[in-house]
């Protein structure tokens, strides 16, 4: 297999808006992020990810885009840019860039002149179609509640927005937007980005026709533009125009309903579209009819079963990434572990898995001190356009069960990794002295990034250790995957190879002591333990994985 730097790395994110704020209006901002960059060299990263800090009117919190070549104003200037770009690689991070081009803001200068009539020279920019019986074109529904389509007086036309009103999405049938795109590219790529992360990267590509979607409780319409007809003819279009010219650059393309198939398409290693995508089936595996506020319960064998197909499918033809969190997912240790008696253990354990799978690991700003989703009293207490548009429609309209949609917010809202970074137990956890943007999470006094790093066992330095010894066993990043026990509901064991080397994974999804078979073969072979979340005790010895417990073994054939 290549061996590329972006598949040795590991990228952590950050949401600027939550990160640091360095002049106390209460958001964070670019310069916030460059006085924590040694914080970042001490944890290990390699780069990181940073969500758009574009010029926006913040309708979805810098994912309605302006001014594509812009800072927005509350982060700062493109010489804070400049000066953050620098310091992070005298640090040796790389820095990768949202970029948001499956639409616009709808006060980008391309839709203020689009929408002012049909023979505008800019009209072909954005999606805009005759409305139907006296209603909207179709019956696809936004990402963000209600329909897809907004009603334009102007022209007596709708357009087309997948996610809110003010973020129509641009027309990728048309190759002068294609062009545009890759100009912002270019110019971020010479001002020295090293990467990109696309945002629904998916959904450029929209069927001809744009026909009705299937009935169902959520997202209708998804079919017809989720990695639709000439996806992959873009991306080709793109790396041939673009990323050709930068061979030591990455791409990460955000691919919601993506499929093993259609990724071997985006990531294969000899496809020429991207360097790898998220796949998102174990963060919508809760879902119950494609509604994201409508969930069950996960029966972990279900959870495994997704991991293991994507880390044997892509294994030797295309690349994974591999998260637990990020801005639009909830806090991973609420999630999948313990966030009250356990959650030391539990972050540490859910870690130990991403960080020993193949694949690109992403960890989102506050994972790495074991941050928890946020539960607020009030619905007014939420900033986020999804939960609030939600709330207007599920409750406002149509008189739904306030307690059952508050209960799926709090469990999986966006908001409750949005809260701020909790740096100290000073008065908002040290992320300002203002009135911060999003109420904290009353738990930083116990949980913060001071005390992390006070504590030897804290997960911040169990994280960084994850880190240096991905960067120093191969078998970590590059190795196959073999699963044992796939139906037990209670651990994951898996078993690394690369070359001979070997290293065998065990976890212990729960809160209960849990008896561990070691699989023949492994058991004499085990030659040193790899790492593990508990201190003076050889899991393979005794046989019994603890609350939570993780550990891996080092292995020769
Ligand atoms: C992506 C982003 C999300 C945003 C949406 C629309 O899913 O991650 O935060 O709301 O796209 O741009
Ligand atoms: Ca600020």
């Amino acid at each position: 297999m290549k061996r590329n730097w972006w598949k040795e790395a590991v990228i952590y994110q950050i949401y600027p808006r939550s990160f640091k704020d360095s002049n106390g209006d209460g958001i964070g901002d670019l310069r916030g992020i460059t006085e924590k960059l040694d914080y970042l060299k001490e944890l290990g990263v390699d780069a990181v990810w940073l969500s758009p800090f574009y010029k926006s009117p913040n309708d979805d919190n810098g994912y309605d885009i302006s001014d594509y070549r812009g800072i927005m104003e509350e982060f700062g200037t493109m010489e804070d840019f400049d000066e953050m770009q620098r310091e992070m690689h005298k640090r040796g991070i790389r820095l990768i860039v949202d970029l948001v081009v499956n639409h616009s803001s709808d006060e980008h200068p391309w839709f203020v002149e689009s929408r002012k009539s049909r023979n505008n020279p800019y009209r072909d920019y954005y999606i805009w179609r005759d409305g139907k019986e006296g209603g909207v074109p179709n019956n696809w529904i936004s990402h963000f509640s209600g329909s897809a389509w907004e009603y334009s007086p102007e022209t007596d036309q709708y357009y087309l927005h997948l996610f809110s009103r003010k973020q129509p999405d641009l027309n990728w049938e048309n190759p002068a937007v294609r062009n545009e795109v890759y100009d912002i590219m270019d110019f971020w790529a010479e001002k020295g980005a090293d990467g990109f992360r696309l945002d629904v990267a998916g959904m450029y590509s929209k069927r001809e026709g744009l026909p009705d979607g299937a009935p169902q409780k959520g997202m209708v319409g998804a079919e017809h533009y989720q990695n639709g007809p000439r996806i992959h003819e873009f991306f080709r279009e793109m790396h041939k125009n673009v990323m050709s010219k930068y061979p030591e650059m990455m791409t990460v393309g955000e691919t919601s309903g993506v499929t093993v198939e259609e990724a071997k398409k985006y990531a294969g290693f000899d496809t020429d579209e991207l360097s790898m995508v998220f796949q998102f089936e174990h963060v919508k595996l809760e879902y119950v009819d494609g509604d994201k506020f409508t969930l069950r319960k996960v029966k972990l064998p279900e959870f495994k079963a997704v991991m293991s197909k994507w880390q044997r499918e892509l294994d030797g033809t295309a690349w994974n990434s591999l998260y637990l969190a990020n801005h639009d997912q909830p806090r991973s240790v609420s999630r999948w572990g313990d966030d009250k008696k356990y959650r030391v253990e539990s972050a540490k354990m859910l870690y130990t898995m991403l960080m020993t799978m193949q694949g690109t690991p992403y960890i989102y700003q506050g994972e790495e001190i074991g941050m928890t989703n946020v539960i607020y009293d009030s619905i007014e207490d939420y900033q986020d356009i999804q939960i609030r548009n939600a709330w207007q429609e599920r409750i406002v309209e149509k008189g739904g069960d306030p307690e059952a949609l508050m209960n799926a917010i709090r469990y999986i809202g966006r908001d409750n990794s949005r809260t701020p970074m909790q740096w100290d137990d000073t008065v908002n956890g040290g992320f300002t002295e203002g009135t911060p943007w999003l109420k904290v999470n009353e738990n930083y006094k116990k949980i913060n990034a001071a005390q992390a790093l006070e504590d030897e066992n804290s997960i911040f330095y169990y994280m960084k250790e994850l880190i240096r010894l991905r960067h120093e066993n191969e078998v970590a990043v590059y190795g196959s995957f073999q699963e044992y026990e796939k139906e037990n509901e209670a651990l994951y064991l898996y078993n690394r190879e690369l070359d001979g080397k070997n290293l065998f994974v065990v976890l212990n999804f729960t809160g209960k002591e849990q008896p561990v078979a070691i699989p023949e073969g492994i058991k004499g072979a085990v030659s040193s333990l790899y790492i593990s979340n508990y201190k003076n005790k050889d899991a393979l010895e005794d046989r019994i994985l603890r609350p939570y417990e993780a550990a891996a073994y080092l292995w020769t054939k």
